[in-house]
């Protein structure tokens, strides 16, 4: 299995610099890295990102950028600069948008962001895929989009902790897998769906797990890292 610990990546979905530091505050940088999307970024920007990794986070720029090659190879160099540990793109952004994000992380050497692509977002049913076009179930689309952004060169993907297994028997343990729609047995599903336990995704193959509500959202945020860090150790 590809990565290093800490296993446990933690979705700061919030709207505002102030609650994301808050937020981490609460939360060890020993035990957990974050995640910063579109909402906060958009919010708070490089400098929020700047001061996380000065507390000793590291962070999972979760952009997903998709655009021509020449825009997706200067954003990704850009979050390269910044210093962030994870940046994705769109494998539905074709190979030479892939091999232009691999090769501008590139020349940043042992300091390169990992990069990891998005296949299928997991709102998309096949009626959605059938809408704009891709006559394909939402698995086969997977298959064939992970094996492009691998093909590629991509350091992995972001993918639903029910795929990892087929992923792993298809690819094996090079590539880095990382899987949202986690839930402690003891959490709530809130809006996921098809939720897998911390545990059963480590077993199943997943490198690192993304976890928002379970953690945000916890009395003590403090104390379920550590115990969904306990309980994967
Ligand atoms: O709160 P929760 O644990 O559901 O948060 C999961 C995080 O992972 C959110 O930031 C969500 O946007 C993200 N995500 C997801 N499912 C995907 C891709 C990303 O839940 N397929």
């Amino acid at each position: 299995m590809a990565g290093a610990q800490p296993w446990i990546v933690v979705a700061l979905d919030v709207d505002s610099g102030a609650a994301a530091e808050a937020l981490v505050a609460e939360l060890d940088p020993n035990l957990c890295r974050v995640k910063v999307g579109k909402e906060l970024f958009t919010r708070a920007g490089p400098d929020l990102v700047r001061r996380l990794q000065a507390q000793g986070f590291s962070v999972f720029l979760d952009l997903k950028f998709h655009d021509i090659p020449n825009t997706v190879a200067a954003a990704c160099r850009a979050a390269a600069d910044l210093g962030v540990w994870m940046v994705n793109v769109h494998a539905l952004g074709g190979a030479r948008m892939l091999e232009a994000a691999r090769e501008a992380v590139a020349g940043f050497g042992s300091r390169r962001p990992l990069l990891t692509a998005v296949t299928v977002l997991t709102s998309h049913q096949r009626e959605d895929l059938a809408d704009v076009g891709l006559d394909y179930t939402p698995e086969a689309l997977v298959d064939r989009l992970a094996h492009l952004a691998l093909e590629s060169g991509l350091d992995g993907l972001v993918c639903s902790a029910r795929e990892v297994e087929a992923l792993r028997a298809a690819h094996g343990s090079g590539p880095v897998l990382v899987t949202p729609g986690i839930r402690p047995a003891e959490a709530a599903a809130d809006d996921q769906r098809r939720v897998v336990t911390p545990e059963e995704a480590r077993r199943l193959g997943a490198d690192y797990l993304v976890i928002g509500r379970p953690i945000t959202g916890a009395a003590s945020p403090r104390r379920a890292l550590e115990g969904i860090a306990a309980a994967i150790a």
